[in-house]
């Protein structure tokens, strides 16, 4: 198991490089590049990120490895290369692509994600679980922004590759992503060994908001300060920062609301709260997110805020959150 993972470190580092270099300096890496200028992305900061090309060859990363010693179980053991449907062969996973590599806490590249140039789907390829990457245990940048989430006791979330590198292009060092699925706990805990408070700032839509309300819940079961920043100029962070810049961030980003706060303004814009009804649908919708703050003093503290929103007492509040922590499945 040791040498598998030794020889995958290998084989990512390597891929990593063949990538590059064709970004970098192969006339088939132009429209790469290409693209990130259009994107604005800087050279310098394509470079950080150790950004890559994947040709449109079938063999192009197959044919060198192999020649170069790996072998083709190697290479699809860890989700580079695909097995030819019912015939002989390997062709390259990634084609055709943009490539962004994942890295490990030690900015060591563990797998990697592609992206098309145009409007071709899937947008995104990503490598499978492999015995170097497992998908939920690790955050996108954080081998970057670790250093700056501790310096400033602040991490923000984002969903995406281009979110976390046009942050970072923009002094918004502390960025990191999930890669468009949920927060996992253990992708939690990780975080908030760096630093105690995170900012989540998906994307604008319905899935954005389905996932900041999942990922909300579970970093303040871990104990986090947790506030939101919701856009509604643009659809993400990169597209935000892209058309309006650093300091518009930072200013949305002081006058962003607690979890909590976000969460009652969300109930707020669909309750009556002068109906009864209101209020306790108000409530109801809040208690999950109540219930799961895992300090006694900071729960009161938020009930008592609540209670003052609907115009309810503190106690009611308690007795209605108590009753539904016992139906609880
Ligand atoms: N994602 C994925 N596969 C897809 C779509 C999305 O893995 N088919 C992941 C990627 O990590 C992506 C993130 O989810 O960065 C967020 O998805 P989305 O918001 O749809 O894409 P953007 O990152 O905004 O993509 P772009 O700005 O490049 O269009
Ligand atoms: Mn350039
Ligand atoms: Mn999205
Ligand atoms: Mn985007
Ligand atoms: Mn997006």
């Amino acid at each position: 198991a040791r040498r598998t993972i030794e020889k995958g470190r290998a084989l990512h580092k390597r891929t990593a490089e063949l990538f590059f270099q064709c970004l970098r300096e192969d006339s088939r890496g132009l429209q790469g590049r290409d693209y990130l200028h259009r994107r604005g992305v800087s050279d310098s900061v394509a470079v950080a990120f150790g950004l890559g090309f994947a040709p449109q060859q079938w063999d192009f990363l197959t044919e060198r490895l192999l020649r170069e010693g790996y072998s083709t179980e190697e290479l699809e053991q860890f989700g580079l290369a695909l097995r030819r449907a019912g015939g002989e062969g390997h062709y390259d996973r990634f084609r055709n692509r943009l490539i962004f590599p994942i890295f490990d806490g030690q900015g060591r590249p563990i797998a990697f994600g592609g992206r098309v140039l145009g409007d071709e789907m899937p947008k995104y390829l990503n490598s499978p679980e492999t015995p170097l990457y497992k998908k939920g245990q690790h955050l996108y940048g954080l081998h970057k922004a670790g250093p700056f989430i501790r310096e400033k006791g602040m991490a923000i979330l984002v969903e995406g590759y281009m979110d976390v590198i046009t942050c970072h292009q923009h002094g918004v060092t502390q960025a990191v992503a999930t890669l468009g699925t949920a927060l996992t706990i253990e992708q939690g805990r990780l975080l908030l060994r760096y630093g105690s408070s995170v900012l989540i700032c998906y994307d604008g839509d319905r899935a954005g908001t389905a996932a900041t309300i999942k990922a909300g819940r579970i970093l303040t079961e871990l104990g986090a300060k947790v506030k939101v920043l919701h856009l509604q100029e643009a659809k993400d962070p990169d597209e935000f920062l892209q058309s309006q810049g650093a300091s518009k961030l930072w200013q949305a980003i002081d006058k962003a609301p607690t979890y909590i706060e976000y969460r009652y303004k969300q109930a707020h814009a669909q309750q009556n709260l002068n109906s009864v009804e209101g209020k306790v649908a108000t409530i109801r919708e809040l208690a999950p997110d109540l219930l799961s703050i895992p300090s006694a003093v900071e729960q009161e503290a938020n009930v008592q805020w609540l209670a003052k929103q609907v115009g309810i007492s503190d106690s009611s509040i308690i007795e209605e959150l108590r009753s539904l922590s016992h139906s609880r499945p």
